[in-house]
């Protein structure tokens, strides 16, 4: 996710150690590099490199730096891999200008071409570096750094926020655009970030700036203006009172609260990231063309993979087969080679299981593709091309915006290979908001009521089968009761005989097959099975199900990626009703490197 930090202070002093400090408090972001700068109104001093923020502070002797402003900033790789150069901040091509961003540019590529022929110098292929070099060929061609920012907003197309300075200067300048970005006001200094952790050891006074707004800060002032027009924009500053806490939990009571509720900024991300892919096309063509396409992951990110092969069937016809890691070995080695195409898919791109499995796909010749949200993971460095999940650092070990983005990317794929539109998936974050907008109330009271039970079922059809074996293992994961994940109409197959009184049954209805769902409802509910339907407004699950779990209407594959959300809040609201800690479950670890 990245993130930036920036201090503008009355004096020429010592800033290093307060630049190690603010990049220390983002780190919770996760981070691959880190970089410092500082100017002093005749020089810009930048250190910047990979690893960790204590290694690289001390190797480039980060607490010696100073200046009267400085700029700090931590890199989650998505465009460039992690390396020196790609590491942030940057300068311009004559080293007169510093800045640094978090978020995305998804226009990079366009834009470097064109700085390339307008002959600035690009010494990296990260997006932070284009974001300095919009702004310098304003200047060159003559506009006050003020508006040569405005028009460089313009250009940037993504989610970002950015921050940048001139050596002959007293300030710093940012704007921003989908990103979070915060001014603190103090005495004798002001100072932004990409967060509030940095910002509320010096200061507690602050500012949110909105999208289209272009901060100035000097030392003992900001100014505040509208990007559109330039026109002055008043906002009173307000206090914050949080502990530091609650702050990076920002204001949830669980990092996996704030993360999924984080799902339509990340799918946002992804899905801007995406249409902005120049390698996109290639991958697209290589799984268009192979002879057999793998996608390859384990846990929840194998469930993303049974969704991303039910879209590519559904939606362009293309067959895939989905396969948990470890049973690939066994099952399917000795029949790989070079005219297959593999997608291994893991949110860390370090398990061990996805790794093996890699390696001796590779070793036959197949052509292995990522797609990961560590970049700069083992994974992303193994595969020939990796597509970044965009979604900043998961703490929670219970995977949540990382499995909607896989979901979303397999969904914007899947509409890529079919030739179709994608811009009807541009209604997804704001559906997910929404989503979790309709069910909050209910998906409480439907947890306190089977919270008694150890046992439970989840079913779906469809594309939804993977998104009840999703919430399945969110259930089992955090609440420690035994939940199962199956297809609803294998349930009448065995499972059947399970049912009690009162037993829940929770169906996940696709809006497309709503009567075979409601088959397998009345199946339990005659047997004094409680039924709780997830699926958009409907007569035949109002009538039939016990609780009926409303979401959003939308496409029968946009409706399976929305149902999980209430299924992860479910499993939510019973683990912390449990007393237990959702974010670390009992026995398990966020990243698997171990057979
Ligand atoms: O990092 P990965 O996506 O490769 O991890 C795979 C599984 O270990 C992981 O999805 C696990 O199932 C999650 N904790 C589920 O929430």
């Amino acid at each position: 996710m990245c993130g930036i930090f920036g201090i503008v202070t009355d004096k020429e002093q010592t800033l290093g150690p307060i630049l190690i400090e603010a990049a220390r408090r983002l780190t919770y972001r996760g981070y691959d590099s880190v970089g410092a700068a500082t100017l002093n109104g005749k020089k810009i001093d930048l250190r910047k490199d990979t690893g960790r923020v204590d290694e690289v502070a001390v190797k480039y002797n980060f607490a010696e730096m100073t200046g009267s402003r400085g700029i700090a900033q931590l890199r989650w790789a998505t465009f460039g891999e992690p390396s020196q150069v790609n590491a942030q901040p940057h300068l311009d091509s004559d080293g007169d200008l510093v800045g640094a961003h978090n978020g995305n540019v998804v226009n990079n590529f366009e834009l470097r071409q064109q700085f390339i022929a307008e002959g600035l110098t690009i010494r990296s292929q990260n997006d932070g570096e284009t974001c300095v070099h919009a702004v310098e060929r304003y200047i060159n061609k003559g506009y006050e750094f003020l508006d040569a920012i405005r028009l460089a907003y313009g250009d940037l197309q993504g989610d970002y926020a950015f921050v940048i300075g001139k050596v002959s200067d007293d300030k710093l300048y940012a704007i921003k655009k989908g990103s979070g970005l915060v001014v603190g006001l103090g005495e004798g200094f002001t100072c932004l970030s990409s967060d509030l952790p940095s910002i509320l050891p010096l200061t507690r006074k602050i500012i949110r700036i909105q999208d289209g707004e272009i901060i100035t800060l000097w030392a003992d002032r900001i100014e505040l203006r509208s990007v559109k027009d330039g026109k002055i924009i008043q906002r009173a500053p307000e206090m914050v009172t949080e502990s530091m806490d609650a702050v990076q939990k920002g204001g949830y009571p669980h990092f996996m609260l704030k993360e999924i509720h984080e799902q339509s900024q990340v799918a946002r991300e992804v899905l801007h990231m995406l249409a902005g892919s120049a390698e996109l096309q290639g991958v697209l063509e290589k799984m268009r063309t192979a002879r057999n396409l793998f996608f390859i992951g384990c846990g929840t990110s194998y469930h993303a993979c049974l969704a991303g092969a039910v879209y590519f069937a559904q939606i362009a016809g293309r067959t895939v087969i989905p396969v948990l890691a470890p049973q690939f070995l066994p099952q399917y080695i000795l029949t790989v080679n070079h005219e297959d195409v593999g997608l291994f898919v893991s949110q860390s791109g370090e398990t061990k299981d996805v790794l093996t499995a890699l390696q001796a796909a590779e070793a036959r010749g197949m052509t292995a593709f990522g797609l990961a949200n560590v970049i700069g993971s083992t994974l992303t460095k193994a595969t020939s091309f990796t597509l970044p999940l965009c979604c900043g650092y998961e703490i929670s070990v219970p995977a949540t915006k990382t499995f909607t983005n896989q979901v979303v990317t397999f969904l914007y794929l899947a509409y890529r290979l079919a030739g179709r539109d994608t811009s009807e998936l541009e209604q997804i974050p704001d559906l997910m908001d929404k989503t979790l907008e309709m069910v909050a109330s209910q998906v409480a009271v439907v947890a306190s009521e089977i919270d008694k039970w150890n046992d439970m079922y989840c079913l779906g059809y469809g594309a939804t089968y993977p998104i009840a074996q999703e919430g399945a293992l969110k259930l089992k994961e955090i609440t420690y009761a035994h939940c199962e994940g199956m297809l609803s109409t294998e349930f009448k197959h065995g499972p059947l005989s399970a049912v009690t009184d009162g037993f829940p049954i929770l169906f996940v209805a696709p809006p497309d097959n709503v009567s075979l769902i409601v088959s397998g409802i009345n199946e339990v509910t005659c047997r004094g099975g409680i039924a709780i339907a997830i699926g958009e407004e409907d007569a035949r699950l109002r009538a039939n199900a016990s609780e009926l779990i409303v979401l959003p209407k939308s496409t029968p594959q946009i409706s399976a990626l929305l149902a999980v959300l209430p299924l992860q809040m479910l499993s939510y609201h019973i683990s912390v009703a449990r007393g237990y800690d959702p974010d670390f479950p009992r026995n398990l670890s966020k990243t698997l490197t171990v057979d």
